[in-house]
């Protein structure tokens, strides 16, 4: 590929900054919106590229990246591009080993047992020698965006990444890494503080590379209570959106929106407001009203429809989302699903969906 490509100077200028202005709480005329999951199985094109490829091997290699972050973009009006990739290469980045198993998902063959087995980790890591083909895959997804949407970066959250790297896989109750929390807490400590570490540099290394907006996936929230979140992931979410903000400053770049999105945090929406995040994700059970009185207009809030109405039909997909849009309002909103989309979904449902933020939330803003 050519050189300039892989140049984080003279990117395209970009031609829809909606999203960018709903995360800053400034005016926009119609509500952006994105999908968590958009590039994914449900469409044949994905299929097709990973029939042919491991499902690493598409994140490691920055020009099937790319390509696979383009497809959703092609197909509908979305507001966001999100890099293609995946949370657990910041666990490999620490020297462990993660693979997907089709039709079971990630998993560890050596997870972490106990305490001293944090010693095998590779602390001191360096992001851009073992994560530069994320910034690669960043740079030049963005000359190939061509300014059409602005770019999102994203990294797993501290917690989040830790109740992989314990359990060695999904899991109905992460019993083990819970156990770490209540059997090892100086550990667990240790844990979440190395890999607090190495997602901030991870985060501002993607936004030199060229991302324009960060989100935080705390998807496993829903496994801790209000008492366990306030101990072991909120003070880590504050501490990364606080210094990727400095030192990205500190390299002479301006910094970008970040979101948060924790998956069943429903008990710290009001502490997630006043985290340092410009934006608040919630999962398809927050009522939007509750979560807009909890939140003040401190924060904008995305989501959140249940990616469960894709399967609706297009026209009670309509009316769901002017049910959604109505209840947040169509300013400080951007919409999205609930939580990432089923590999079963219809693609012309998901296009009934974007396609219904952009005409309902315009109606709604004419009135
Ligand atoms: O389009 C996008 O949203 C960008 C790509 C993206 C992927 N994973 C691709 C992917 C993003 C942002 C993620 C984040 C991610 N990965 C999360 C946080 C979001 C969430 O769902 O809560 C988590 C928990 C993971 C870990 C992970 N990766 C799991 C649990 C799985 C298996 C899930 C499944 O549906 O099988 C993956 C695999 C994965 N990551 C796929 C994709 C498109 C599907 C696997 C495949 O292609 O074979």
């Amino acid at each position: 590929l050519p050189e300039h490509l892989y140049s984080t100077n003279n990117f395209p200028e970009l031609k829809n900054d909606l999203m960018l202005r709903a995360a800053r709480g400034e005016k926009t005329e119609r509500v952006p919106v994105w999908v968590m999951r958009q590039a994914g199985r449900y469409l044949e094109e994905f299929r097709a590229m990973r029939a042919e490829n491991e499902f690493f091997k598409v994140c490691q290699t920055p020009e099937l990246a790319c390509e696979v972050t383009l497809q959703p973009i092609r197909r509908f009006q979305l507001d966001a591009a999100i890099i293609f990739s995946d949370i657990l290469v910041v666990p490999q980045a620490l020297g462990m080993t993660v693979e997907m198993i089709p039709g079971k998902g990630p998993s560890f063959p050596e997870p972490l047992k106990l305490p001293e087995d944090l010693s095998k980790l590779d602390k001191d890591v360096d992001v851009n020698k073992t994560l530069g083909y994320v910034f690669d895959a960043i740079t030049l997804t963005r000359h190939k965006l061509e300014g059409k949407v602005p770019l999102i970066g994203f990294s797993g959250a501290p917690w989040t990444l830790m109740c992989y790297m314990i359990e060695g896989g999904g899991s109905e109750s992460m019993s083990k890494p819970k156990q770490w929390l209540y059997k090892y807490e100086e550990a667990s400590h240790q844990l979440l503080n190395i890999l607090t570490k190495v997602i901030i540099d991870y985060l501002v290394g993607q936004v030199i590379a060229g991302a324009q907006l960060l989100q935080v996936f705390e998807s496993h929230a829903g496994h801790l209570c209000a008492r366990t979140f306030n101990t072991f992931a909120l003070p880590y979410l504050s501490i990364i959106a606080r210094q990727v903000e400095e030192k990205v400053r500190a390299q002479g770049k301006e910094p970008v929106p970040m979101i948060i999105f924790a998956k069943g945090a429903h008990y710290a929406i009001e502490d997630l407001a006043q985290s340092g995040y410009e934006v608040v994700g919630l999962d398809w059970t927050v009522n939007p009203k509750t979560a807009r009185h909890q939140t003040q207009g401190k924060v904008t809030l995305q989501g959140n429809m249940d990616p469960g109405a894709l399967y609706a039909s297009k026209e009670e997909i309509r009316t769901i989302v002017r049910e959604m849009l109505e209840q947040f309002g169509t300013q400080q909103h951007i919409a999205n699903l609930g939580h990432g989309i089923y590999p079963t979904i219809d693609p012309d449902h998901v296009e009934a969906f974007v396609d219904a933020v952009h005409s309902i939330s315009e109606e709604i803003n004419l009135d």
